[in-house]
């Protein structure tokens, strides 16, 4: 069985963007994150020779969807390349392309340091006082493995907007969850300013997040402690 992969690439950020097809045989079991390394093992043929051959550059770790790094578009759809089977494709042509809502380094690989600079401007940690309840809903938002796929996908997140989208909504909601009294006030003002007023509630991302998140389930108590104050309520766990 064979597929063409038609990959995007770039060779520096200021550069002008190209395609490339390679053929690339498979099996039922082959995710794109593996064709990409045999790529640049040189053991798939390029189909056209108006570059020189060269590595693509991606970001991968773990090959097992839980450090987010291998995000990119595949076939119009934002995914973890390490959890998308070529089998899964009933087209023989394969597009790969970087995430669109974040600069070009090289190739598929680029910046998605604002994800966590925002984080840190947002200060999602816990100074002093800790409630320590909540420990559920706590738990359900940390499994976001900051992949970026939610904010590729989101109408409303661009990267130099206020709104932080389910990235940052995920890492609040752990907070709001957990803090003491005397943290709560900058916690809800935060949450309103980055969450709250730019989500459309869409929830579009809930159905691109490869972690499967419960997004519904954190916005309503994230909503419930940071707008109504509704601190007890939000950590009483049914
Ligand atoms: S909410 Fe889901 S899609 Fe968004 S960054 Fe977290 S794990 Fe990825
Ligand atoms: S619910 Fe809609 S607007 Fe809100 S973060 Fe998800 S995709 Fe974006
Ligand atoms: S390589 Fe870690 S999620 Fe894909």
């Amino acid at each position: 069985m064979e597929k063409t992969l038609r990959i995007r690439r770039q060779e520096n950020p200021f550069s002008e963007a190209y395609f490339e097809e390679y053929s690339v045989p498979y099996d039922d079991n082959m995710t794109i994150a593996v064709a990409l390394l045999n790529l640049s093992e040189g053991q798939l043929k390029k189909k056209d020779e108006a570059h020189p051959f060269r590595p693509v550059a991606f970001d991968h770790s773990c090959h097992q969807k839980r450090c987010g790094a291998c995000a990119m578009v595949i076939n119009d759809r934002p995914s973890l390349a390490c959890d998308t089977r070529l089998s899964s494709f009933s087209e023989d042509l394969i597009k790969i392309e970087p995430l669109k809502k974040f600069p070009v380094i090289l190739d598929l690989l680029c910046d998605r340091s604002s994800v966590f600079e925002r984080l840190k401007d947002l200060k999602v940690w816990i100074e002093g006082e800790s409630g320590l309840q909540g420990e559920e809903i706590s738990y359900e938002a940390t499994r976001c493995i900051k992949c970026g796929l939610c904010l590729e996908i989101c109408p409303n997140f661009y990267r130099e907007g206020r709104f932080g989208g389910m990235a940052a909504m995920a890492e609040q909601a752990a907070l709001l969850a957990k803090i003491g009294p005397a943290q709560r006030k900058k916690a809800a003002d935060n949450y309103k300013r980055s969450v709250y007023e730019g989500c459309g509630k869409s929830l579009a991302c809930r159905d691109i997040c490869p972690a499967k998140l419960d997004i519904e389930e954190l916005l309503v108590r994230s909503n419930a402690a940071a707008l109504w104050k509704r601190w007890l309520k939000f950590q009483e766990i049914e």
